[in-house]
């Protein structure tokens, strides 16, 4: 294929791009909402985290890389406990596990989330106490059960009758009595900027709330001798920026809550409403704080306490993606430069970083749409319509599928794909043999590794022949 003379920087970009995403005005300039609170571009033009540049990073750690930004981190985790002053706040380890981020969020005062033995192993490994831990999952073994009740989780929460069963013999058998909770399918299905309520989702989570079987199954927690009813839970999603479908589900939550506590003589544990909560990946995305987010739920959670007569139980929530997402970008170094010619005059510039589907599944997986900056420098080049890819052999290997960058942007230089903390390193694979990348916590001006690079070495250790 012959590459138009004028290149990237010709054409008529929007037939190409998505109706989002328009040239910019400056190609060099961060959006404040994608990147964690210490980064900037210096005046020299190379991005800086918390003084430190992306060239020495790079050098120290190589690339690719996840950098986290721990104090926004931290940040983030204080701003959620504080506008749910009377909820407790559960990070959703599931986003993102390592022992220096689960601890970070302990020190902040949060709950931990876990939802297998892994995770729950880390979470102990960070010092996280077993009783400010939640335990999910809908099927989680017999000696994953058995562990959780010994270690004595905070709460565990229940998926399926054949759960509660296998608990209350446990429980028994160690005479202890584990809280547990009900997770309810509300019927309530959430996703970016719409919901859909249905009698009955589809899906595999949870005791059906129209069906009638999350209020038998509660029943029989409280029914049973060995079982605590630690209180009823819910999640509908992810990405969500519509409060009115967490509105919908609280709602319906409440109404069963209400109908238990008037049947049931011990008064019950929480209401969970899970996580979910939105966060910025593009320009497009505008989530809203915290604050705001905490005075519709209460205000919600609270109306229908008083329609049912009842008092607003204690609340609880599980963000993950919007605590750790926004703290973390990825480093990569710039490989190969390709303008591919797409139709009358217009191309599109392929960047190949040398990372891929491994570190980010999300675009492949989810067509999730992410942004990135040239990091080692700036450029005084005009905008030119991009594709960011990996380096494995898919051709569903896009890390960023639209962006502008500089038409400029050659071998050597580095990128910076922020909001990548949740859901990329822990989806992470080896795919192409290609060892995940280390985590590069910096904080006070110090870089530190807290998660390691893999090496080719740590393949073969498996290959055991
Ligand atoms: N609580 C429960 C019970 C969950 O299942 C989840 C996520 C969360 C909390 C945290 O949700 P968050 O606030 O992080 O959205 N891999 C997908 C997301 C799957 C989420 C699964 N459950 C992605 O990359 O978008």
């Amino acid at each position: 294929m012959r590459i138009h003379e004028a290149g990237a920087m010709h054409g008529d970009f929007s037939a190409l791009s998505p109706a989002w995403l328009g040239v910019p005005d400056d190609v060099n300039a961060l959006l404040p909402q994608l990147w964690a609170s210490g980064v900037e571009r210096s005046d020299e033009g190379v991005l800086h985290i918390g003084g430190l540049s992306v060239d020495e990073l790079a050098t120290e750690f190589g690339t690719p890389a996840y950098v986290l930004d721990e104090d926004d981190f931290r940040a983030r985790c204080r701003a959620w406990a504080e506008a749910f002053p009377d909820a407790d706040v559960y990070y959703a380890s599931k986003a993102f596990c390592s022992k220096a981020v689960l601890r970070a969020a302990a020190e902040e005062g949060l709950m931990v989330d876990v939802c297998t033995a892994g995770e729950l192993a880390v979470a102990l490994a960070a010092g996280v106490e077993p009783n400010r831990l939640g335990y999910h999952g809908n099927n989680k073994s017999q000696s994953e059960l058995r562990r959780a009740v010994e270690l004595g989780v905070g709460r565990i929460v229940a998926d399926s009758y054949t759960e509660i069963e296998r608990i209350g013999a446990i429980a028994a058998e160690l005479g202890t009595r584990p809280h547990v909770m009900i997770r309810v399918n509300v019927g309530v299905e959430a996703h970016t900027h719409e919901y859909i309520a249905t009698a009955h989702e589809d899906q595999k989570f949870g005791f059906s709330l129209a069906d009638g079987d999350a209020y038998e199954a509660a029943r029989r927690v409280a029914a049973s001798p060995d079982l605590y009813l630690a209180g009823l839970h819910s999640h509908i999603g992810s990405q969500i920026f519509d409060t009115s479908a967490f509105e919908v589900s609280a709602a319906r939550l409440v109404r069963l809550f209400a109908k238990l506590q008037a049947e049931i003589d011990e008064p019950m544990g929480d209401l969970d409403l899970g996580g979910g909560f939105g966060m910025a990946y593009t320009s497009q995305d505008d989530p809203q704080p915290p604050s705001d987010i905490a005075a519709s739920l209460g205000k919600i959670v609270q109306a229908e306490c008083d329609a049912a007569g009842i008092g607003a139980p204690r609340l609880s929530i599980e963000p993950g993606r919007t605590l750790i997402g926004p703290a973390v970008f990825t480093l990569y170094e710039v490989g190969t430069v390709k303008p591919v010619m797409l139709s009358q005059g217009a191309s599109r510039l392929y960047v190949s970083v040398d990372g891929g589907m491994s570190d980010n599944i999300r675009p492949a997986l989810y067509d999730a749409s992410y942004s990135a900056t040239l990091a080692s420098r700036s450029s005084s080049a005009a905008p030119a319509l991009a594709r960011v890819v990996g380096k494995h052999c898919e051709a569903g290997d896009i890390v960023v599928k639209d962006e502008f960058l500089p038409a400029d942007v050659a071998p050597g230089d580095l990128l910076a794909v922020p909001g990548t903390g949740a859901y990329c390193r822990s989806m992470g694979s080896n795919y192409n043999h290609v060892p995940r990348p280390p985590v590069v916590a910096v904080r006070g001006g110090q870089a530190r590794v807290i998660l390691a690079r893999e090496t080719v070495d740590d393949l073969l250790r498996l290959d055991v022949g």
